[in-house]
């Protein structure tokens, strides 16, 4: 019998998070988990200001750890080991984060584990249900847009990439465009409800290339002509947003459908805070469905940025033995 009880620790990006974890014989339960959004800080920027993160997770990573420790009703001494984001990400917040958990691990005696924190989205399936190894995962936030092919451990390949935005950005910059607020996925979704998909006739870049590579920046570009030659009424905006939506729901679909073809896997995976969309979602079942493969989404919270995830992938690199021997010299990796 395994069993590893990790803090994990998130700050790449615009969440502080901690949560501790107990993984036993592979499966996980989560004992606590706090997340502190800046979105608030960053809103008026119509983006993530990294000096204004930095500076958020330097005033509460130390609260946020505490919290969860105290939420998980466990002291320091009983974890085996500390996991903190090392990369990639803002490096401010990724430094805040490394720091705050090797200050608890050499005080406690006790392992790092620096964690990629492209692995924690890569793993986080697995929090809430047995999804067994290999599956095919869309990773679509903010900052990434990819297809990984998840084959264990640690073996991960990059299948496919956004060659500008990611597909989160494009929603986002969209939103800052026509003025409905940060950040812009949820907005978007929102006014897109009431709006006729086929309205305008949109880009749907990179289709026609062979591979899994994405490109939304043009779309961007062909909005903004939109909205700068019309004076837009709400339906237009609804209607733009319902357009827009519609078109990077069928960039992801087709490319998801092209990555199952080329994998006999059952699972596909949709990770990152884009996979909230209920279009997009709507649109991979499908694609899911016509490879004979189930579309697995986690929860919201374990799709958008989490220190669970963070937690697993280091308890199940402790079970594994894969513990780095020089962790606590790690340097954080903004590009790792
Ligand atoms: O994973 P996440 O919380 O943070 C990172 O970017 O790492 O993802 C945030 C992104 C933002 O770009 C946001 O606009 C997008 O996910 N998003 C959505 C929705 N909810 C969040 N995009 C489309 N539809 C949504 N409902
Ligand atoms: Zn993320």
């Amino acid at each position: 019998m395994t069993r590893h009880t990790v803090l994990g620790i998130e700050t790449s990006c615009d969440e502080t998070a901690a949560a501790v974890l107990r993984l036993e014989d592979g499966k996980a339960t989560i004992l606590s988990e706090i997340v502190r959004s800046q979105v608030e800080a960053h809103a008026p920027y119509g983006g993530v200001v990294p000096e204004i993160a930095a500076r958020a997770h330097a005033d509460i990573a130390d609260k946020v750890v505490a919290a969860a420790l105290e939420e998980s009703g466990l002291a320091v001494t009983d974890l085996d080991a500390i996991a903190a984001t090392s990369g990639p990400g803002l490096i401010g917040g990724v430094m805040v984060g490394m720091m705050t958990g090797k200050a608890i691990a050499l005080a406690a005696g006790k392992p790092f584990i620096p964690v990629n924190h492209l692995e924690g989205h890569a793993l986080s399936p697995r929090l809430a249900e047995d999804c067994p190894f290999p599956y095919l995962l869309l990773l679509v936030s903010g900052g990434h847009c990819q297809f990984i092919l998840v084959k264990g451990l640690g073996d991960y390949t990059r299948l496919g990439t956004t060659i500008d935005d990611a597909a989160g950005e494009a929603f986002d910059k969209l939103a800052k465009l026509l003025h409905l607020g940060f950040p812009g996925g949820p907005a978007v979704e929102k006014a897109a409800e009431t709006g006729d998909p086929a309205r305008y006739k949109l880009p749907r870049p990179l289709l026609e290339r062979p591979g899994l590579d994405m490109s939304f920046a043009g779309l961007k570009t062909a909005a903004a002509r939109i909205i700068e030659a019309e004076d837009l009424s709400e339906q237009d905006v609804a209607d733009l947003c319902a357009s827009y939506q519609a078109a990077i729901a069928d960039c992801l679909a087709v490319k998801a459908d092209r990555a199952m073809a080329g994998f006999d896997g059952e699972r596909l995976v949709v990770a990152g805070g884009v996979a909230a969309n209920t279009a997009i979602r709507k649109a991979l079942d499908a694609v899911a469905a016509r490879h004979g493969a189930r579309l697995i989404a986690p929860p919201l919270r374990h799709c958008t940025d989490n220190a669970a995830m963070i937690a697993l992938a280091g308890a199940e690199r402790l079970s594994a033995g894969e513990v780095p021997a020089d962790a606590m010299m790690f340097s954080a990796r903004p590009r790792w």
